[in-house]
């Protein structure tokens, strides 16, 4: 939700940490601020607003010097964004940074008021840990740590340091994730690696409860009560190009444009004589046999691929299929059984509400699969399995990459089951497979086939004050990406229907002009999805279509037809979602709107 940063080396602290936040402005951006340890003393700047707001104000003030200190980006869930309301917050003698949610900090700061500590500055939860830590810090940092920790409800990570420990940083997690990443003489905290890749790309995953301590560009790792602990130290594999935007005016186009190497990423170390194998992420082919019911558990775009993949599961493997929210799942007391399987999908691995989901998945006994693209990430940990998609990392609030690969795992596990509970015969799972493996290359190409096409069209929605996006089947599931796309960028309101439901009310909202998307690639549903187009086009709104290039329908359904490359109807989706989200790029342009970083939103949700 936050993002943040901490640097002990000996570089410049406020350029590095400025450098480091910038690549987390991603995770929330209404407000930003640092503290150095400026000759012995901690020197705080922020602000409300972005980084460069930051940057500016620094420019005019005065920016701290030195060579340690911690920094934070912000996405306000306590307290309006504000000055005030910014981060780092402080104590009498500590001062923290802090990405997460403190669910108990009323009461924690009823506590401190009834202990004489009243001095609060801000309405934030976070002010009152720096209250907390400040109030139980004796000299001894660790103590303090541990006993603010005791207290705590919540999800958390802190960047944490102490008025009389100059240049040394301290760090601690609960839930909200937090790396340490270990250069050359020099040593950072930060939310992600790519904050930091640019200078290392050795990082360490914090775990729970555990404190780094970092000093002399080096950090030592122990347990709340004390205990040295040696870590693992991974090397992440990509670098800092991987994470830029290569000569894209937005992260969002760029990632648009790098689906075909994410899926073909992803999908070509499962493929083994032509058919999916998913042995190495765990998942046997007994297993894949066995299971009663699978449940597809996700937040946002992640729950529409699973949308897809209920439909490929049940009509390829006949097995029966639910799809949940994960804030609804986690509070509906599941029919769970030991004999079940739960498949979280999270493109960052730490979305608080798919997290919870698992954690119960796993209390009732049922087996958990992960499909998930941040490496180490909390949900791929905790699950019984994971299968990692392979889109590198992905910048953009607004999820395109991610939402790919998730379809080709789903297609992946489809065909696989489909193939273990003898649904299919191996020669149909291999044709399904080189299918598969053929849409790179399809991508690409309709990619760069419908981007005038939708850069046109998006000139005709820019004044429309909603719309909607209707399908039937999996072009249902399908609208409901689209929907969510153009609203989240564009700021036009949008709904997804389907198509044959729109007559029991929802066509009352059709009025002159008014846009209709309508996604129309399965042929067996043709017909009744151009009737449902025909019927919103009397009644005067202006029809976009998406079909495949030879599909028979006239101009008095459509408006505008949107063509893209004719497949095998059940792998459809991984084409028609191309235009759905150059339709919602080029809005997002066309209204001169933050395209990367819509208003309201964060990249990670890990706050409930
Ligand atoms: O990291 P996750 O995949 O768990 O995130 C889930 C949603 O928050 C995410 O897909 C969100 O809906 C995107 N902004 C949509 O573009």
């Amino acid at each position: 939700m936050c993002g943040i940063v901490g640097y002990v080396g000996y570089r410049d602290c406020t350029d590095v940490l400025v450098s480091a936040l910038t690549k987390l402005e991603y995770r929330g951006y209404d407000s930003a601020g640092i503290a150095v340890f400026e000759n012995g003393k901690i020197a705080v700047a922020k602000t409300q607003g972005r980084l460069s707001d930051l940057t500016n104000k620094m420019e005019t003030e005065g920016k701290p010097h030195g060579h340690a200190g911690i920094g934070h980006t912000r996405w306000a869930t306590h307290g309006e964004p504000s000055d005030i309301n910014s981060h780092p917050h402080s104590g009498r003698r500590v001062t923290i940074v802090h990405n997460g949610i403190i669910e108990n900090y009323k009461q924690l700061k009823q506590f401190l008021i009834d202990n004489e500590r009243d001095e609060f500055l801000s309405d934030t939860d976070t002010e009152v840990v720096a209250q907390l830590l400040d109030f139980y810090y004796d000299g001894n940092p660790i103590r303090c740590i541990r006993k603010t920790l005791h207290e705590l409800r919540g999800s958390f990570a802190l960047g944490i340091i102490f008025s009389d420990r100059p240049e040394t940083v301290y760090a601690v997690r609960c839930e909200s994730p937090l790396i340490v990443a270990q250069g050359q003489g020099e040593v950072f905290i930060a939310s992600d690696v790519p904050a930091v890749i640019k200078y290392t790309k050795d990082y360490y995953l914090l775990e729970q409860e555990e404190i780094a301590v970092l000093k002399n560009g080096a950090v030592q790792f122990c347990s709340l009560h004390g205990r040295m602990l040696e870590k693992e130290l991974l090397t992440a594999d990509w670098d800092e190009d991987s994470a830029e935007k290569g000569g894209y005016p937005h992260y969002m186009l760029k990632e648009i444009h790098e689906q075909p190497t994410a899926v073909k990423t992803t999908i070509t170390p499962r493929i083994e004589d032509g058919l999916p194998n998913l042995s190495e992420c765990g998942i046997t082919v007994d297993s894949l046999r066995s299971f009663r019911h699978i449940f597809i558990v996700a937040c946002g775009t992640a729950m529409h691929a699973g949308m897809v993949g209920k439909y490929v599961m049940e009509k390829l493997a006949r097995v029966s299929v639910t799809v949940d929210i994960a804030s609804e799942f986690r509070y509906r007391d599941p029919l769970l059984t030991e004999n079940d399987l739960v498949i979280i999908i999270s493109q960052s691995g730490e979305t608080a509400d798919s997290k919870a989901a698992l954690n119960l998945a796993k209390k009732r006994g049922a087996k958990t699969l992960a499909v998930v693209n941040v490496k180490g990430s909390s949900i791929a940990r905790e699950a019984d399995m994971v299968v990692y998609t392979h889109a590198g990392p992905e910048i953009a609030v607004a999820s395109t990459k991610a939402y790919m690969v998730q379809l080709s795992v789903m297609y992946l596990i489809a065909f696989e089951m489909a193939f273990a509970k003898g649904k299919i015969d191996k020669e149909t799972c291999r044709a399904l497979t080189a299918e598969l493996v053929s849409m790179p290359q399809v991508i690409d190409d309709t990619i760069h086939h419908v981007l005038d096409i939708c850069q046109y069209i998006s000139t005709r929605l820019i004044s429309a004050e909603s719309l909607l996006y209707i399908g039937r089947g999996l072009d249902y599931a399908l609208s409901m990406e689209g929907s969510l796309k153009l609203k989240e960028i564009s700021y036009i309101h949008s709904e997804s229907y389907a198509a044959g439901e729109l007559k029991h009310g929802t066509i009352s909202l059709i009025t002159d002009g008014m846009p209709v998307i309508a996604i129309a690639t399965q042929n067996t549903l043709l017909e009744k999805t151009v009737s449902n187009i025909r019927e919103v086009k009397a009644r005067g709104a202006m029809t976009i279509v998406i079909c495949d290039e030879k599909a028979e329908i006239g101009v008095d359904a459509a408006d505008y037809l949107i063509r893209i490359p004719k497949i095998n109807e059940m792998l459809m989706p991984m084409v028609a979602t191309v235009p759905m989200q150059l339709l919602a790029y080029y809005t997002s342009v066309n209204k001169g709107n933050d395209v990367d970083k819509p208003r309201n939103l964060a990249k990670s949700v890990t706050v409930e």
